[in-house]
């Protein structure tokens, strides 16, 4: 147990010309291990540039982000990518599937980055096993091209648990797929938090989903404006 994330005072502004916009106003908020938090709020209110600073992906304009212990804003670049490849599993909202690699090889792929791990053949069972578990058990020879845009997403999704990360960041997890396919990959989410602690901090707009987190935080216009804990 204990903190595996804390926001302190997150600011992110861009200057647009000769404007500044003010994308996030300051956050701020702890995840505690095991947490299941949906992140909620219209389009444009921040949520997506809230997951990329938690993951190290950008840089806040001021403010902290803390991964379990660590204050990610002053590390070298190496030691992020090395704290984020040992903490955290992301998929993006764009899915960001390598085009020239398969299924398979997409979902591998951390594994094979990643030096401490087991044989190859270790990761091909964990990979299929995964790909099977979002339903692509027959997907998995195809190529990101070959795959419709939900099939995309629940690869993705299978990439970011190869490692069995601490923490899960998701991006709208289920926006791209039908009710069936929703209801699986949220029950896969919440077998992996469940079984494994694993945290999760999920952005969507999806009713369904949110109901099962937690928790939930909402934002507006690039703050927090609800913060509720409860659910399934
Ligand atoms: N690089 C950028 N340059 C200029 N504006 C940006 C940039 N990135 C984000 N924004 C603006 O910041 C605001 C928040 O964007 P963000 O992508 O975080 O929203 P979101 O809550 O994820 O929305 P959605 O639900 O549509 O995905 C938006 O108004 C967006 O236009
Ligand atoms: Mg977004």
């Amino acid at each position: 147990m204990g903190t595996m994330i804390a926001v302190e005072g997150l600011r992110k502004s861009l200057r647009t010309g000769a404007n500044r916009l003010e994308i996030l106003k300051g956050i701020d908020f702890v995840v505690e291990q095991g947490e299941f938090v949906a992140i909620m709020g219209s389009s444009g209110s921040g949520k997506s540039t809230l997951l990329g600073l938690l993951a190290g992906l950008d840089h806040p304009t001021s403010g902290n982000v803390i991964l379990n212990g660590t204050a990610i804003g002053r590390l070298p670049e190496d030691q992020l990518a090395q704290l984020r490849g040992r903490t955290l599993g992301f998929v993006f909202q764009s899915y960001q599937l390598i085009p020239t690699l398969t299924a398979l090889e997409n979902v591998l792929l951390p594994y094979e980055l990643n030096e401490s791990n087991g044989s190859r053949r270790q990761g091909m069972d964990r990979a299929k096993a995964l790909l099977a578990s979002v339903g692509l058990a027959a997907r998995v020879d195809h190529y990101p091209i070959q795959l419709s845009g939900g099939e995309q997403q629940r690869v993705a999704l299978a990439r970011a648990f190869m490692l069995r990360p601490p923490i899960v960041l998701a991006d709208e997890p289920t926006g791209n797929l039908d009710s069936a396919n929703g209801k699986h990959v949220l029950d896969l989410l919440l077998e992996l938090n469940r079984a494994e602690g694993t945290t999760l901090v999920l952005v969507t707009h999806d009713p369904a989903l949110a109901a099962q987190a937690s928790r939930r935080i909402v934002l507006r216009d690039g703050c927090v404006i609800a913060d509720e804990r409860g659910g399934a």
